[in-house]
């Protein structure tokens, strides 16, 4: 994890513990229209992908145990994980581009309403990434993976045979090899390879904005089928939406270039979900507020992005920030690159050894921007922002500021799911506030099964606690044991 130079510690405070009657009457604690929909308070959990899903994408007994624990604390809105649009194997990732797995997405809406008791919105995360290699071994990398060109052949005048040019290249030290490989190859040999939505000479990529809206509309159209109050169509972060929103996204087909460009495909593929749906069905996205990368999008494209997606009548807007594949660190040889290893993704993600800024709330500003001229603009689209959110009078300033109308809390949420419950009860000297020490964000990076530490290792010696497979930390948090007692 990449941390600012600084390596100032913050710690998250409990903040002002307000009284019941307090908590009822703050904005917080206020419903709130979210299209159709109202949601009974301004809470939300925002996508986090847990690692539970089976190793076909299908929702597991974890899945369903995870999500329910979650509905425990009654917050406004829960958004299910990150969940792939295509019918492709891609490990233990949730997917929804099959019929197939309807059934188990059925079971979890259903898990969710009752352990809410009907309180909980749930909407789910619909996504599309392009691929990604693992760093090869570099023997392999020039042996195999590597297609020799008339460039490298150019480069070694006198030698005819392609094996021979191998066996040179992976003779060569780093330097030598970058006069001789492209920025690309170079990239794949030191990261893995990795697609882009700018490879225009592969079909696949180049019939992007002919595909995509189908493929999104078939996954919202499940979703609505499973019983979800909505879906987040993901813009954000690493993957193929945030790339065609991109400033770095220099495609030459009327879907790069300027701004009005980089949006035409994330507003076609809403528009074909909203034609698929219906009007009433809850449609939203999730985008960057900053994309924080060297020549990415600002917040200036976010504002205009913000406007045209509320224009275009998409019922909630959520922000995020960074959490790119530009600056991630180098992965060690077999794995893959992972996009919240670099600034970008300590923006995303921030920890709690920081700068003067510190971790909490590094996307406010940005946020509260998008939302001032989307108001300016006429719209009333409800914004979610996420980062850093760790109490309730955090939480009741963003509101108060303008910054947003609902506040995304993920590791919070993690560190205590009840968290919106405790408060609202005037409870709020009980939850376990989030260290943001991102052990968590470290076992996603490992795409090992999700927990926090603060909660892990309680009541092991309980046989009804589920645990990860090597026994050693409890998959589910800990029951608030009075909240049967106090509801
Ligand atoms: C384990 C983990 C998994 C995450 N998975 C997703 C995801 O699937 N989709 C997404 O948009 N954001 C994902 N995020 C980012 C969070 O939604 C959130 O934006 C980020 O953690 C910052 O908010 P916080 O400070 O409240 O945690 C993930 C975060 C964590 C810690
Ligand atoms: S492991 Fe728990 S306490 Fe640490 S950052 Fe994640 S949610 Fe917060």
């Amino acid at each position: 994890m990449w941390r600012p130079p600084e390596r100032i510690k913050h710690i998250a405070e409990t903040g002002h513990v307000p009284t019941r009657d307090e908590a009822t009457a703050s904005r917080l604690f206020s419903p709130v229209g979210i299209g159709g929909l109202t949601l009974e308070q301004r809470t939300w959990v925002p996508a986090m992908v847990p690692w539970r899903a089976t190793e076909d994408g299908f929702v597991s007994d974890d899945v369903v145990d995870w999500y329910a624990r979650f509905a425990r604390g009654r917050p406004g809105a829960i958004v299910v994980e990150a969940t792939g649009i295509r019918d492709v194997a891609s490990g233990p990732l949730l997917r929804i581009g099959d019929d197939r797995y309807l059934p188990g997405l059925r079971r979890l809406v259903e898990a969710v309403r009752e352990a809410s008791g009907g309180h909980t919105r749930l909407f789910i995360q619909i996504i599309d990434f392009l691929s990604i290699r693992r760093r090869p071994d570099p023997a392999k990398f020039f042996e195999r993976f590597l297609a020799i060109t008339d460039a490298h052949r150019a480069a070694f005048k006198g030698v005819s045979d392609d094996g021979e040019i191998r066996r040179q290249l992976a003779a060569m030290s780093r330097d030598d090899l970058a006069g001789v490989l492209s920025e690309r190859e170079l990239e794949s040999l030191e990261y893995g390879y990795r697609e882009r939505i700018t490879d225009m000479d592969a079909p696949h990529i180049r019939d992007l904005p002919a595909v995509l809206p189908g493929l999104f509309a078939d996954a919202a159209a499940r979703a609505k089928a499973a019983g979800f109050d909505g879906v987040e169509l993901h813009y954000a972060h690493a993957y193929t939406m945030a790339s065609f929103l991109s400033r770095k996204n220099t495609r030459d087909d009327g879907y790069g270039g300027a701004r009005e460009n980089r949006v035409r495909l994330p507003l076609e593929v809403y528009s074909a979900v909203r034609a698929r749906v219906g009007p009433d069905y809850v449609v939203g996205c999730r985008f960057l507020a900053e994309e924080c990368v060297d020549g990415g999008s600002d917040v200036d494209d976010a504002a205009f992005f913000g406007v045209e997606f509320a224009r275009a009548g998409m019922d909630f807007i959520s922000t995020s920030r960074g959490g790119k594949f530009d600056d991630a660190k180098q992965p060690g040889i077999g794995a893959s690159a992972y996009p919240y290893t670099g600034p970008s993704g300590y923006e995303c993600m921030p920890g709690h050894i920081s700068d003067e800024h510190g971790p909490f709330g590094r996307n406010l500003n940005a946020s509260g921007f998008v939302r001032s001229q989307i108001r300016k603009a006429g719209l009333q689209t409800p914004i979610i922002c996420a980062g850093g959110v760790h109490n309730f009078e955090f939480a009741e300033k963003m509101l108060a500021n303008g910054v947003c109308d609902i506040v995304g809390a993920a590791r919070q949420s993690l560190a205590d799911p009840d968290w919106f419950l405790k408060i609202s009860l005037g409870r709020g000297d009980s939850v376990r506030t989030c260290e943001f020490i991102n052990y968590c964000e470290g076992l996603d990076q490992k795409h090992k099964a999700v927990t926090c530490h603060l909660w892990d290792k309680m009541d092991m010696e309980n046989p009804d606690v589920k645990k990860t497979e090597d026994g050693k930390r409890r998959l589910v948090p800990p029951e608030w044991d009075e909240a049967l007692t106090d509801t």
